[in-house]
């Protein structure tokens, strides 16, 4: 497995697998790899002859008082858990060399980075995006997978993809959660063992909304007031929002007739977990 830590570096190796006619898939991530990461590797080794990992913790996504310093580093471990996939290339570069001095240019989709999580972290979705198009730009991948654990990084990518033509195809991966339904971040790492069990409590409440809506029920205000409940019982849970919303533009929405996102965050302590489920509402009995 070849390490590229300078971007021209990358760019050269890419333009080289394209003109030999290799297929480039490409999985960004910050590190600290888990079970949800792994799972986008091995669908991306399938979709292609090329794989590569991006490992950058980018600096410019976090908030002032967010956890840039203290994000869970391992570039060793990292490496192992690549190797076994196999991942081809690793792009580990250093901030300097992504955002050289002068820097000046961003990406932003508008709507989609609106609400939810847009809502509370200012200039996150933006940060986010300009990362992913240098990313493109310097990988050349023609697909990239993200996780829908992420579920509004994965709207303003595929977005941008749309807005701005990348000729990238963007795979969307299932959340991958462990055996009681915690969906894996690597954050979970900050966590101690009572606001594990309190965290819980969100995947359960993805569940009560999801039980709401197989009954029949089809007001969004309903489903949302299931979860609370659920959320409300959760010791050490401070609820950021619970929302359902159009999984699609990530709107609000009253009645649910198309398939809407159920999104939440909340703190367990000083640590922002986030978790969603897309439900799809069975079609209208025709008379
Ligand atoms: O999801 C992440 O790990 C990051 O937001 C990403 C897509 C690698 C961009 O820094």
């Amino acid at each position: 497995m070849e390490i590229i830590r300078e971007a021209g570096q990358m760019q050269r190796w890419a333009e080289t697998a394209r003109l030999a006619g290799e297929k480039i898939a490409c999985v960004p991530t910050m590190g600290y790899l888990h079970e949800g990461h792994l799972s986008l590797m091995r669908e991306g080794r399938r979709r292609a002859s090329r794989l590569v990992v991006s490992v950058f913790v980018n600096p410019t996504q976090f908030g002032p008082s967010e956890d840039l310093n203290s994000y869970p580093r391992d570039f060793d471990r990292d490496c192992a858990l690549m190797e076994a996939i196999p991942v081809d290339t690793v792009f580990a570069p250093q901030p300097a060399d992504l955002y050289p001095p002068g820097f000046q240019t961003w990406v932003e989709a508008a709507e989609i980075t609106r609400g939810l999580c847009g809502a509370y972290r200012p200039g996150h979705f933006r940060a986010v995006a300009t990362v992913v198009a240098k990313l493109f730009n310097i990988i050349k991948p023609h697909v990239a997978l993200f996780g829908e654990k992420d579920y509004q990084q994965l709207r303003t990518i595929e977005q941008m993809v749309r807005d701005l033509n990348f000729d990238v195809e963007i795979v969307a991966m299932p959340i991958v959660r462990e055996a009681d339904g915690l969906a894996m971040s690597s954050r979970n790492a900050y966590l101690s063992p009572e606001q594990r069990a309190s965290a819980l409590a969100i995947s359960r409440a993805l569940r009560a909304a999801g039980q709401k809506l197989a009954q029949g029920v089809r007001r969004a205000q309903e489903l949302r007031e299931a979860a609370r409940v659920v959320l409300d019982a959760a010791g050490e849970l401070n609820v950021q929002y619970l929302e359902v919303v159009d999984a699609q533009t990530l709107e609000p929405i009253g009645l649910i007739e198309a398939p809407v996102l159920v999104a939440i965050a909340a703190w367990a302590g000083r640590t922002r977990l986030i978790d969603n489920c897309v439900l799809v509402p069975p079609p209208a009995p025709t008379p």
